[in-house]
């Protein structure tokens, strides 16, 4: 596969993020411009990453394949119906902002109705800012199998990157994902508390939970195992974390988490018909 041409449209935390993954992969510097308005931020990125970066979105994707939608979701459809006449069939278009659907972005994009560009939308999540996010994808009929693989390599750049079948279930990966990182935030700042309560300097708790947190997930993500199965492995009859786990259990923890999920992922929905119109 030739090297694609990419541009980033908007060159704030995600693009910044994307940017210094695609080189670190080892895509060359001049397969990579941007665009932003803002003076002080063209000069760190240009800085940063010695890429091509101007303030004119149109020069940006002239002869781009790859064009990713990296701006805030409110100044979307100003961006795309102003990018919509300098858009040529065979570009890839890559939607990272949460909450616009592909519909809108045809919309907005296509200068006649019957040309709607090949779009993918993604929804990743703020450790792709340490390159340790996770991306749910989703590719509408137009995308062919050498921009699906563009695509799938972008998102790759920062994290692990998922093909979704609907693009109904981005609400989904928005609750598992997306929001995922602040419930995990909670359940850290709720342990440390308790440790703390239990007697331990704050500073102790506080790296007691965080780096369980981080031995956890690296278990149940190199184990050949599932979380339920080392759960069982590290609970014994009658013992400590089987008094822990039977006391969260009593407090309707999983119920718990299904009600919050879909409290996410309804508001997800929500959205995406309000920044969509
Ligand atoms: N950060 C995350 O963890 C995360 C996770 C999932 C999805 N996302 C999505 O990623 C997108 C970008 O998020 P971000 O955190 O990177 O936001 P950000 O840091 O605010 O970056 C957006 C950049 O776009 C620039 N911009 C504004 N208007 C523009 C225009 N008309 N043309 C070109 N660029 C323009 C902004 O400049 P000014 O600041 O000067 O306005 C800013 O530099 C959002 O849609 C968000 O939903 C982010």
């Amino acid at each position: 596969m030739n090297e694609p041409r990419i541009a980033f449209i908007g060159a704030g935390n995600m693009a910044a993020s994307l940017i210094g993954g695609l080189l670190a992969q080892g895509v060359p510097v001049e397969r990579i411009r941007a665009s932003d308005p803002g003076a002080e931020q063209r000069a760190k990125i240009s800085a940063e990453h010695g890429i091509f970066i101007c303030a004119d979105n149109a020069e940006a994707v002239a002869g781009a394949d790859v064009i990713v939608l990296a701006v805030k979701p409110q100044v979307m459809k100003r961006v795309c119906q102003a990018l919509a006449p300098h858009l040529s069939d065979s570009q890839l278009i890559v939607s990272i902002a949460a909450g616009i659907p592909c519909n809108s972005l045809e919309r907005w994009l296509s200068a006649q109705p019957e040309a709607a560009p090949a779009i993918v939308r993604c929804m990743p999540n703020t450790p792709a800012l340490l390159r340790q996010g996770v991306s749910g994808l989703y590719a509408t009929a137009r995308v062919t199998a050498e921009q699906r693989q563009q695509a799938e390599q972008l998102l790759s750049a920062v994290g692990v990157a998922l093909w979704l079948d609907a693009e109904q279930q981005i609400d989904a990966v928005t609750a598992v994902s997306g929001s995922g990182p602040a419930y995990f935030f909670l359940l850290i700042e709720a342990m440390t508390a308790a440790g703390e309560q239990l007697g331990l300097p704050r500073e102790t708790a506080a790296q007691l939970t965080m780096q369980t947190a981080l031995g956890a997930a690296r278990m149940a993500l190199e184990s050949d195992v599932d979380a339920a199965e080392l759960r069982r492995r590290v609970t014994s009859p009658n013992g400590t974390t089987e008094a822990a786990i039977t006391s969260f259990q009593a407090g309707g923890f999983e119920a718990l988490v299904h009600q919050a999920l879909t409290a996410a992922a309804t508001r997800s929905a929500e959205l995406a018909e309000q920044l969509g119109q």
